[in-house]
């Protein structure tokens, strides 16, 4: 059986790798990706995403292009680590497949209201604004979703766009506090489980002995995602941030988690976009405190085999 879900993105070199995952496996029934502005501007965003279901063979995929810009602050962008087009690694093309036609939230809207109770998982690696919006436009829409996946937050391991945030947090921090006030059960994978999983070279090794085209591409990424996350501290290697949510549909059993609250630091200051975590234990949340780095891997060159 697969599993049906809708991936909210802003691809952004790891959230590319996490889209070949998913549009790699049997087990994912991909019914759609919708876009939003994070990494780059949303017309990036948007041809990213297109561009990466064309080089997996997917560009019957319908991808929706949503939010332009986060619900209250000011528009932030993260090129230094991404690239100018935010898909550093891979040559630039204009996909064969146009966008849908249709908001991304009017379409998470109208698919999650028809949906069956709990049919879908989303997967959201990007500012929640999408999300959010969809929940503001028509709060039953949370019976159509049975899981957040998201990529969101950090506690422990501290920010990487501030001291206390990150990115997709801090990006949209009044839209990721609708979203975990909302109560839907959500796993989120923060900065730290995924400060744990990087593309250490051995790694990479590895997924250079899998001979096909789609390894050699997801190689490309993950090299262009070292060379960035080097500039910031030599010899660091880039963590697979978006791609443990996907890692997290197809293999659970890699990750450990504890049941949580979450909020969201809104107000001005400092800690503007942290993530806070409940002092008292359980809640809707499963919060990522480890993962299986090299099962990790062994996944992805599994699933890059496959394709
Ligand atoms: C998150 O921020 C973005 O830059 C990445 O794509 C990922 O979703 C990590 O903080
Ligand atoms: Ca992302």
């Amino acid at each position: 059986m697969t599993l049906p879900i809708i991936i909210d993105c802003d691809p952004g070199v790891d959230d590319a790798v996490m889209l070949m995952m998913a549009l790699a496996s049997d087990r994912l029934d991909v019914r759609a990706i919708t876009t939003v502005a994070g990494n780059v501007p949303l017309r990036l965003t948007s041809r990213n995403a297109r561009m990466m279901c064309q080089l997996m063979g997917r560009g019957d995929v319908p991808v929706y292009a949503g939010c332009p810009r986060p619900i209250l602050r000011t528009p932030v962008t993260a090129e230094d680590f991404h690239g100018k087009s935010g898909i550093a690694g891979l040559d630039p093309f204009e996909p064969d497949a146009p966008l849908a036609s249709g908001h991304a939230v009017t379409f998470l809207v109208d698919t999650l209201k028809a949906a069956s109770p709990g049919e879908c998982t989303l997967v959201v690696t990007g500012p929640m604004t999408n999300i959010a919006a969809a929940l503001v436009l028509d709060p039953s829409i949370a019976q159509g979703i049975s899981r957040l996946v998201l990529m969101a937050g950090a506690d422990s391991e501290g920010g990487n766009i501030t001291p206390f945030s990150e990115f997709n947090v801090y990006a949209d921090p009044h839209a990721a506090e609708i979203v975990f006030a909302s109560g839907i059960p959500a796993t989120v994978m923060s900065l730290d489980v995924t400060h744990t999983v990087r593309a250490e070279l051995p790694r990479i090794e590895r997924l250079k002995q899998v001979k096909t085209e789609k390894a050699a591409i997801m190689v490309r990424l993950l090299e262009a995602g070292n060379v960035m996350e080097g500039r910031w501290k030599e010899g660091r290697k880039s963590p697979m941030h978006d791609p443990s949510t996907v890692a997290f549909l197809l293999a659970p059993h890699l990750f450990e988690a504890k049941a949580t609250t979450v909020s969201v630091a809104t107000e001005d200051g400092e800690r503007f976009g942290q993530t806070r975590l409940a002092t008292a234990p359980g809640g809707p949340h499963d919060w990522v405190t480890s993962a299986d780095a090299d099962g990790f891997f062994d996944l992805i060159a599994d699933l890059m085999a496959r394709t």
